[in-house]
């Protein structure tokens, strides 16, 4: 398998998205994502790197259906998004697993939330199935804390791959971990991927990362965020199985290019107003005039 240059479907499609957020106290809009014009092809493998600030978890979250853009479209399999569905699942940075819970019912979890035609024993065959691609087994039965990070995370990972969704939305899921586990856990989930035929929209703030796992590399500008450049990494998979990724030949050259995009941004963030793209005079503003948190406000 090549890792770009093949014609796939669109299965996500931005066109022209602006969305943020209504600070209510502040009485502001804040434009997060601005004119963001992006498709993620079926099976493809796109991450998200920029400054911080620029939009990026804003961007998974529409796509997760938890924000709603302000205004342009965000469609997924041609279908408007319209809150949350099985076929998108997240992995968060910081694992958001149960404490309570062992690892097998952290994992399972998923199908007690939602309606499903399995019977007791075919979920239990899936959470085996999984435990068992993540590297989890003999620790079916043990709590979180009894986990490291590293494991914590492949419980996340787990949870969410579980039940085959169409789309893994990953935001800095490895930024929590030390350098060698996060080494291990980006083989694990291009192993996985490429198995399972995943689409993948993973945020990192980690270029090398970014290389390692990326088919393509969408480079955020710094806020209002806009797609500033899309790099693609023509380079083979499996490409963390054996070997140094970064003796590979086009490596130097991809990371340099991406360096100098990503510390542009950074820079332009540190030198940009702080409400350069906050709005006034808005009329969704009226709404919020009326918000019980504006009036509350002891203004300090
Ligand atoms: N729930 C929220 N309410 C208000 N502002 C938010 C909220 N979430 C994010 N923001 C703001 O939106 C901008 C983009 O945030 P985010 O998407 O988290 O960026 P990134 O993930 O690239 O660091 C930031 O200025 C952030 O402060
Ligand atoms: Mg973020």
């Amino acid at each position: 398998m090549t890792a770009t240059g093949q014609a796939r479907r669109p299965l996500i499609v931005a066109d022209s998205m602006t969305a943020g957020y209504e600070l209510e106290r502040e009485r502001k809009l804040l434009t997060a994502l601005e004119g963001v014009s992006l498709t993620v092809h079926e099976g493809e493998f796109l991450v998200l790197v920029g400054p911080s600030g620029c939009g990026k978890t804003t961007f998974i979250n529409v796509i997760a259906g938890l924000v709603k853009p302000w205004a342009g479209t965000v469609t997924f399999d041609g279908k408007p998004i319209d809150g949350p569905g099985e076929d998108r699942s997240m992995v968060f940075q910081d694992y958001a697993i149960m404490p309570w819970r062992t690892v097998e019912h952290n994992i399972q979890l998923p199908f007690e939330l939602r309606p499903h035609n399995f019977s007791k024993a075919e979920v239990a065959e899936k959470v085996q199935d999984i435990i068992e691609d993540v590297g989890l087994v003999g620790f079916e039965k043990s709590f979180p804390y009894e986990l490291s990070g590293g494991m914590r995370q492949r419980v996340g990972l787990a949870r969410a791959m579980v039940t085959q969704p169409k789309v893994l939305l990953a935001d800095e899921p490895f930024g929590a971990v030390d350098a060698m586990t996060r080494e291990v856990l980006q083989a694990q989930l291009e192993a996985l991927v490429m198995n399972a035929g995943q689409t993948v929209v993973f945020i990192t703030h980690s270029i090398d990362e970014a290389i390692a796992l990326g088919d393509r590399i969408a480079v955020i500008s710094n806020r209002p965020g806009k797609v500033r450049e899309i790099v693609e990494v023509d380079m083979e998979r499996p490409r963390l199985a054996e070997g140094e990724i970064t003796s590979h030949p086009r490596y130097g050259e991809l990371r340099e290019h991406l360096w100098n995009l990503v510390k542009d941004e950074a820079l332009g963030a540190q030198d940009a107003h702080h409400d350069d793209s906050e709005t006034t005079g808005d009329p969704r503003l009226d709404r919020l005039s009326t918000s019980p948190a504006t009036t509350m406000d002891p203004g300090i």
